[in-house]
């Protein structure tokens, strides 16, 4: 029998959406505000699914302090405050949609949470925007 333990965190960041081979006008009209070249911010929402087994002896089926950590150092650590295209190396190049965010997330935490885990991570960009990894 398999259950889903779920937390939920913040980070606030700054990003711009643009491809770097599109002259201004080609990059306002794909990616509208969130190409604008002084970059603007988002409250990030983040939810972390893991799906497992319930633990005979904790009837845990992950430590959801442990979660709230791992989620602390791997994620908020990492992005909370920060300007996403400037300061963090993985989005140099790739441009940080929620997509592309949403992904990263995932294969850091994916890193640190055993096998015998699933996972899956659902970013929220603004209230009615959000994205969901891996795909239903
Ligand atoms: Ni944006």
């Amino acid at each position: 029998m398999d259950v889903t333990v779920s937390r939920k965190a913040h980070f606030n960041a700054a990003h711009r959406l643009y491809n770097k081979n599109w002259s201004d006008q080609e990059n306002s009209s794909e990616f509208g505000k969130c190409s604008n070249p002084n970059y603007h911010g988002h409250n990030y929402e983040l939810i972390v699914n893991i799906t497992g087994k319930i633990n005979d002896v904790t009837g845990y089926v992950y430590d959801l302090g442990k979660l709230k950590n791992l989620i602390k150092v791997e994620i908020e650590d990492r992005l909370d405050h920060k300007n996403l295209n400037l300061d963090v190396k993985y989005f140099s190049e790739i441009n940080p949609t929620a997509e592309n965010i949403c992904v990263y997330i995932y294969n850091l935490l994916r890193k640190k949470i055993e096998d015998d885990f699933k996972i899956s991570v659902i970013l929220f960009e603004t209230p009615r925007n959000f994205v969901k990894y891996p795909a239903d």
